[in-house]
């Protein structure tokens, strides 16, 4: 039973860890323990009590409320602000009851003078060490309330100081940086204002006492799965409490709440590990591949994307004779990107008409799909249904349909608009046209995307409050991808934001993968999948072999660039009839490694063995479950001469077991090969991969 709910406190047991509050004698709802399971009940901190001091630092501000409100002597970073129909700003809220269903634990407040419902929901994912928090707020009365901050949890680590945040930052074409930062006392604020996830921040932290590394030390962590404007603003307070409030952002939000209506947020998923970053990122890769992604635990397919190679001149004779020699070299998915719709011939136009351009394709896509799927191979597409170009059918039929300021001019972003998702005809034309285009093709992968931010975020048309339009446009696209998944269980959808704009664990209940970055050159490209890895499994993440860095003449080889991709969901981007017959066979041969290992770079734990991001030679090692098998991969960029590579302590084998590498006669025992150190001889701009077998 994960929950136990002793007197005025309720505990929630993952496998190896515990959260605990409670109410103290005051009757606040007060947050004790997160961390390491207990051998007993009595072994966790009943809640505080505090009267206050002076008149400077009331209860509430020593105290650590499990979700603060806005009101009294409070100054804390609140979770909740409400402004009620009378104008009242201050939030008094106080505990009703408590509701067990199972692993999930609904904890409800309400405020004490007026009827506004605040329920707090846990759900205890104990196999993964993980728990999910999501807030409910009602309105009773018979007024519209406005919420203007309503965050999904405020995560407390254990009182005490020195913590500090590891947090992903970078920008479009250079996403994922890991930065590793104290925390001093004040508020420290990660956010999107860009309507998406965006490239910038994602919603991710993980807090430790500054000496946690990859295997070792205590880590807390967490997510928010949402695809639009959030917030983390992790505070430090006077009284040695550091906790990381989580949510939908207040930048520019508001939202009425009618009366007898809810406003139900995002979930935020957090846990905690004893075990270093590693072993946080398993939690989170188990969790999301088990049990995020629409499609869990199903092998991902090599792909060709045809975009580097063909850009926007996409046509029947082209994509089939990619096609030919993809599927020549071992391809099973064959993805036509952006051209291939009604004038779609630059990006100035066609965003909106979603209909085969008539002269790339006189006789539609069927011809096309029909082709690749001769070669046994299947059809994908790519999509970017939030936009449109001025120049286009749809544009000039519905101009009110985007996102825009009556009076302002229609900033345009790679010559495009946005469509308000958030309006229901929008949504039921998108829905409409998508499902026609699935219906009558072939189609068993898209690739949506969505390739700018927003500018003038109005609504002219909408009568209720304009702020709103943030939350309601996410979940607008969510409605629409959703019906879609819906009526065709069987796609396989990739999320796409001119790379890693939309990544996050909302748009993975939608997307089965995601193209984590517009950046493919190989040795950039290590330091990028090392920072999504921090959060997503390998499984989600595309990663193709284009022509970038060959194109300029740069040294890395063929079978370095594909290696790079092969710790990942492999695919292939380069154009093909430019590589040589022998560069295709090769290319084959990889991929008929791939197909060899991907089990274990898909479905494995991965273990970060050296960091690109910090140094010329980096390692990867993917372990599978039953730790039978094991890949590894490690990369050398350039390093002064004479240069000595430091031994790679290989990780997550079983002790006692024998493994051979694959291809040669050494074996070790798996202690063997986690603790003599394997010493690879590599030259700049070479990598190798090794293979263990169980003997
Ligand atoms: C941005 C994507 O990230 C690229 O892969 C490609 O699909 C282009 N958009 C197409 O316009």
């Amino acid at each position: 039973m994960p929950i136990h709910t002793p007197p005025r406190m309720w505990i929630l047991e993952t496998a190896n860890t515990a959260y605990a509050f409670g109410l103290n004698e005051a009757g606040l709802l007060t947050h004790t323990y997160w961390g390491k399971r207990l051998p007993n009940l009595s072994d966790y901190p009943a809640p505080h009590n505090f009267p206050g001091w002076a008149s400077f630092n009331g209860a509430k501000q020593v105290i650590r409320e499990e979700y603060a409100a806005y009101g009294g002597t409070s100054y804390v970073e609140p979770c909740l602000k409400v402004t009620f129909a009378d104008g009242v700003r201050d939030t008094v809220l106080q505990f009703v009851r408590a509701v067990q269903q199972g692993e999930t634990l609904h904890i409800t407040l309400t405020d004490s003078a007026y009827p506004l419902e605040v329920i707090l929901t846990y759900r205890v994912l104990a196999e993964y060490d993980l728990i999910e928090r999501y807030v409910t707020v009602i309105n009773h009365s018979d007024q519209p309330i406005t919420l203007e901050r309503v965050w999904s949890a405020q995560w407390h680590l254990p009182l005490g100081d020195g913590y500090h945040l590891k947090h992903l930052t970078g920008r479009w074409l250079d996403e994922w940086h890991i930065h590793h930062e104290p925390l001093v006392n004040g508020v420290k604020v990660l956010e999107s204002r860009r309507l998406t996830t965006s490239h910038h921040h994602n919603p991710y932290f993980a807090i430790d006492r500054g000496n946690a590394s990859e295997d070792h030390g205590e880590v807390w962590f967490g997510v928010l799965a949402w695809s639009g404007n959030w917030k983390i603003a992790a505070e430090v307070t006077d009284f040695h409490s550091t906790r990381v409030n989580i949510g939908l952002n207040d930048f520019d939000f508001a939202w009425q709440l009618p009366p007898t209506q809810a406003f139900i947020t995002p979930p935020s998923i957090a846990g905690y590990t004893p075990d270093g970053f590693g072993a946080a990122s398993h939690r989170l890769h188990d969790y999301i591949r088990e049990q995020v992604v629409p499609h869990p635990n199903v092998t991902r397919k090599i792909l060709y994307n045809s975009w580097e190679a063909t850009l926007f001149n996409v046509d029947e004779p082209s994509q089939i004779q990619l096609a030919e020699l993809a599927a020549q070299m071992g391809v099973e998915l064959f993805v036509m990107d952006d051209g291939w719709f009604h004038k779609r011939n630059s990006d100035n136009a066609g965003l909106g008409d979603w209909w085969p351009d008539e002269t790339k394709f006189p006789n539609g896509l069927n011809p096309l799909i029909e082709a690749v799927n001769r070669l046994g191979m299947e059809f994908g597409l790519w999509v970017e249904p939030e936009m449109v170009n001025p120049d286009s059918d749809l544009y000039r039929t519905h101009p009110d349909w985007v996102i825009h300021f009556p009076t302002r001019a229609r900033t345009e972003a790679r010559n495009q608009l946005i469509l308000n998702v958030a309006r229901q005809d929008v949504q039921e034309y998108l829905i409409a046209l998508l499902d026609d285009l699935l219906t009558r093709h072939n189609i068993a992968f898209i690739k949506w995307d969505m390739n700018r931010n927003v500018s003038e975020p109005g609504w002219p048309s909408y009568d209720g409050e304009q702020r709103e339009l943030w939350v309601r446009y996410v979940q607008g696209v969510y409605h629409v991808w959703g019906t879609l998944r819906e009526r065709h269980p069987n796609v396989i959808w990739q999320s796409c934001s001119g790379g890693g704009g939309r990544a996050d664990l909302g748009i993975l209940r939608l997307a089965d993968q995601i193209w984590i970055s517009d950046n493919t050159y190989p040795a950039p490209r290590l330091n990028i999948q090392e920072g999504y890895s921090q959060v997503f499994p390998a499984s989600t993440m595309e990663a193709w072999v284009t022509d970038s860095g060959k194109r300029e003449g740069m040294p890395e080889p063929l079978s370095f660039r594909f290696h790079v991709s092969m710790c990942g969901s492999l695919g292939v981007g380069g154009n093909l009839p430019e590589w040589t017959p022998a560069e295709r066979a090769e290319a084959a041969g990889y991929i008929a490694q791939y197909k060899q290992i991907r089990h274990i770079v898909q479905f494995g734990d991965m273990y970060r063995l050296q960091s690109a991001q910090n140094g010329a030679f980096s390692a990867v090692q993917y372990v599978t479950k039953d730790q039978s098998e094991s890949v590894i991969f490690a990369f050398r960029t350039h390093l002064p001469h004479p240069s000595v590579l430091p031994p790679l302590y290989l990780r997550g084998l079983d002790a006692e077991t024998l493994y051979e590498q694959v291809g040669t006669s050494k074996r070790m025992s798996g202690a063997g090969w986690m603790y003599t150190g394997l010493l690879l001889e590599l030259a700049d701009w070479r990598s190798e991969v090794i293979h263990l077998q169980q003997a």
